[in-house]
C-alpha cells in the first residue's frame, strides 16, 4: 500500500506541495519517497530511502522547479526499500516518469519481453515496466499522444494499479489510470491534484471526484477528461464536496482505524493473492527439505502459525511445531540444528522475542524463513528467504487485516508444498485455489450483512464478566484469536480452548448466562462440536455461534448466531470466521466506552523481551 500524489498548478512550486501532500499519505507507507517535476522540458527527480522527513533533510524535496509533478511514498512489495527501487521510475530515454500504487502480477513476463526489445531496467520493481511499456508504445508509434500510449500500456497490465505519469513528450499533462488501487482527483481555482486518498489534498480543496476501476484520466491545466480503459468511452462524473475533518479523512470517515482496517480486508486479501510466485516457491522448497519445521511468532501472528500447522499437515502432510517466540529458546533451543527450518511470522518484522528466536536458531545453523508485512524490517534482513504479506501499514494496535493476510500467505504456502509433494489431487488443488480467490468477496459479504447483528450481540453481552471461545481443529486457532481481540481491546477476561478440552477443567466455570462463542465451520468436526455445544447449553451457557449460512442444526441450538457464507474449505475457514470475532471485540469495546485503537498497556510493536 503506497501513496501517490500529482499536481498541476497555475503557479507556485509543485514539489513543495507534493512533499506536504505525501506527508499526509505517509500512513500508507514510509520506507522511501520520491518526487519528479517537469521544468524546462526536462524531468527533475529526487528520491531516497527512509521516511519523508529523513529524505527531505538529506535532499531538500522542496527545491525542484516546475508547476507540474508527481510523488510517491512507498511500502515495498517488489524489491527492497532501497533508493534504486524508490519511485518515480523512468524509461530508457529519461522522458517518462511513473509513480504506482499496487502490484503488477504479470511483471516478470512483461519485463522479459521488454528486455528482449532492448529496454534497460535499473530497479527490481514491478513499476518500472510501466515506464518502459509507455516508451515502447511511443517509439512504435511516435504520433501517439501520451494518454494513448499510457492507455495501451495499462491494457497489458494484470493486477492492481493506480498510476500517475508525466513526460517531457507532453509536459503540460498528468495521465493517471486505476485498477483496484484507489485514486481521487481534487481541484480548485489554483490547480488539479490527483492522489491515492482524499487526506492528501483536503487542506487545499474539498472538491473531490473518485476515479473508478478501469478508468484513465488525462489532466491538464485547463481541465480533465476521464475515459474507460476498455473501450475509450468518455465518462462524466460530478465532483463531491467532502465535509470531513482531516482526522476523519485519515480514517476514511470511519470512527476508528480498527474498523477501517477490518473493512479493508477484502482489498488486502486480494493483494495478498498477488504474491511473487518465485518467493512462495523458494520457501516451499526449503520447507520440503526441512527435517524439523518450527513456526515461530507472538500474539496474533502465533495464532496464524497455529492455523498454519493444520494447513501444512492436512494439505502437505508436513508436521510443524507452532511455538510462542517467547518460549522458543527454552523449549526447542537445544534441539535446533542444521536440519531445522524456522518460519518466523511477524507483521512488524521487529518483535524482540521473534528476533531472539531467529538469532538463536541462526547460531545453530538452522535455515530462517520469514513472513512479514514490513519489507526492510530486521526479519527480512536476517531471513534466508522472506515473503511480504502485502497488507499495507496497520495503525490500530490490534492486528486485524494483517492476521487474515498472514493466514492467506500461509495457506498459499501449504498449497505450493502440497503440489510439490503430490499430496493432493489436481481437482482438489484447483478447488482450493478457486475458493481462495473467493475469500475476499466472502469477507465483504460478512461485513456488509452481519455487522449490525454483531453490534446487537455486543450490546446484549456487554456486561458479561467472562467470555469463552471454543472451536475444534483449525478453528481452535480462530477461537484463540477471537479471545485475544476481545481481551485486548474490550478488557473482558476470556478463555479459549479447543472445544474438546473444555470438559477437562474449564467447564467448571460455566454458569447460567455465560456467553460461549462457538466457531462452527461445516468440517469434519461439526458433529462432535454439536455435542460440545450441548454440554455447554446443559450448564446454562448462552451460545453465540459463528455458523455457515444454512446450518439449521446449530442455529436452533444457539441463543445468537452470526452467518458466514457456506462452502468455505476447512483449511481456509479461519480467514472468514475470524472477521465476526474482530467485529464483536470492536463493538463490545465501543459499548464499554473504550477507544479500540489505543488499548491500555499495549504497543503496536513489542521490541522488548
Ligand atoms: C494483537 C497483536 C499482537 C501482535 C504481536 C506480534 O492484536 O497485535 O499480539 O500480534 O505483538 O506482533 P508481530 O506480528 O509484529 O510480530
Amino acid at each position: 500500500m503506497c501513496g501517490i500524489f500529482g499536481c498541476i498548478l497555475k503557479k507556485g512550486s509543485a514539489s513543495s506541495l507534493i512533499h506536504a501532500s505525501l506527508k499526509r499519505l505517509e500512513y500508507r507507507g514510509y520506507d522511501s519517497v520520491g518526487i519528479a517535476t517537469l521544468y524546462n522540458n526536462q524531468l527533475q527527480i529526487k528520491k531516497g530511502q527512509g521516511k519523508i522527513d529523513e529524505v527531505h533533510q538529506r535532499l531538500n524535496l522542496d527545491d525542484l522547479k516546475g508547476t507540474i509533478g508527481i510523488g510517491h511514498t512507498r511500502w515495498a512489495t517488489h524489491g527492497a526499500p532501497l533508493e534504486i527501487n524508490s519511485h518515480p521510475h523512468i524509461d530508457c530515454t529519461n522522458k517518462i516518469a511513473v509513480v504506482h500504487n499496487g502490484i503488477i502480477e504479470n511483471f516478470s513476463e512483461l519485463k522479459s519481453e521488454l528486455e528482449n526489445n532492448g529496454h534497460n531496467f535499473i530497479s527490481k520493481t514491478d513499476t518500472e515496466i510501466i515506464a518502459h511499456l509507455i516508451e515502447d508504445n511511443i517509439s512504435k508509434n511516435p504520433k501517439k499522444g501520451l494518454a494513448d500510449a499510457v492507455l495501451e500500456a495499462v491494457k497489458r497490465l494484470e493486477g492492481s494499479y493506480a498510476i500517475a505519469v508525466i513526460s517531457t513528450i507532453e509536459p503540460d499533462k498528468i495521465i493517471c489510470a486505476r485498477n483496484e488501487s484507489p485514486l481521487v482527483l481534487g481541484y480548485n481555482e489554483k490547480g488539479y491534484y490527483i492522489a491515492s486518498d482524499i487526506p492528501a489534498f483536503l487542506p487545499i480543496t474539498n472538491k473531490a471526484l473518485v476515479i473508478k476501476n478501469g478508468e484513465l484520466i488525462n489532466i491538464s491545466a485547463s481541465g480533465y477528461e476521464i475515459k474507460k480503459i476498455v473501450d475509450s468511452t468518455l465518462v462524466s462524473r460530478e465532483p463531491k464536496i467532502i465535509d470531513w475533518t482531516p482526522e476523519m479523512a485519515l480514517k476514511k470517515g470511519y470512527p476508528h482505524f480498527m474498523i477501517k482496517e477490518i473493512n479493508e480486508q477484502p482489498l488486502t486479501l486480494r493483494n495478498t493473492l498477488r504474491l511473487q510466485d518465485h518467493y512462495l516457491d523458494l520457501i516451499s522448497t526449503f520447507l520440503d527439505r526441512a527435517k524439523d519445521v518450527f513456526l515461530v511468532a507472538c500474539g496474533t501472528s502465533y495464532h496464524a502459525c497455529l492455523a498454519a500447522s493444520y494447513m501444512f499437515s492436512k494439505l502437505a502432510f508436513l508436521p510443524t511445531y507452532p511455538v510462542y517466540a517467547s518460549e522458543f529458546i527454552e523449549q526447542h533451543g537445544k534441539s535446533v540444528n542444521i536440519d531445522s527450518t524456522i518460519l518466523a511470522v511477524s507483521q512488524s518484522g521487529e518483535t524482540a522475542d521473534t528476533l531472539s528466536s531467529v538469532t538463536c536458531a541462526q547460531q545453530r545453523a538452522a535455515t530462517i524463513l520469514g513472513l512479514t508485512n514490513v519489507i526492510g524490517s530486521t526479519l527480512t534482513r536476517v531471513s534466508r528467504v522472506y515473503v511480504g504479506q502485502q497488507s499495507g501499514p496497520e495503525i490500530g494496535v490490534a492486528a486485524t487485516k494483517t492476521f487474515t493476510s498472514e493466514l492467506s500467505v500461509l495457506a498459499q504456502l501449504a498449497l505450493r508444498l502440497s503440489k510439490k509433494r503430490g499430496k493432493v489431487s489436481q481437482d482438489e488443488m484447483d478447488h482450493l485455489s478457486e475458493k481462495l480467490e473467493t475469500i475476499p468477496k466472502n469477507v465483504e459479504t460478512i461485513i456488509s450483512t452481519q455487522a449490525n447483528k454483531i453490534k446487537k450481540i455486543a450490546k446484549k453481552y456487554k456486561k458479561a464478566k467472562i467470555f469463552f471461545f471454543l472451536g475444534r481443529g483449525i478453528s481452535a486457532a480462530t477461537a484463540y484469536e477471537g479471545r485475544l481481540k476481545l481481551m485486548e481491546i474490550a478488557y473482558v477476561p476470556s478463555m479459549a480452548f479447543p472445544a474438546g478440552e473444555s470438559k477437562h477443567g474449564p467447564i467448571s466455570l460455566i454458569e447460567s448466562g455465560i456467553p460461549v462463542v462457538f466457531i462452527c465451520p461445516k468440517d469434519g468436526s461439526h458433529k462432535t462440536l454439536i455435542s460440545n455445544i450441548m454440554e455447554m447449553k446443559a450448564r446454562g451457557a448462552s451460545i453465540i455461534s459463528v455458523i455457515e449460512t444454512g446450518d439449521e442444526i446449530i442455529k436452533k441450538l444457539s441463543d445468537d448466531y452470526i452467518e458466514v457464507p457456506a462452502g468455505i474449505p476447512e483449511i481456509l475457514s479461519p480467514i472468514p470466521f475470524v472477521v465476526p470475532l474482530q467485529l464483536l471485540a470492536y463493538y463490545v469495546a465501543l459499548e464499554k466506552g473504550l477507544n479500540p485503537d489505543t488499548p491500555r498497556n499495549l504497543a503496536k510493536c513489542v521490541t522488548v523481551k
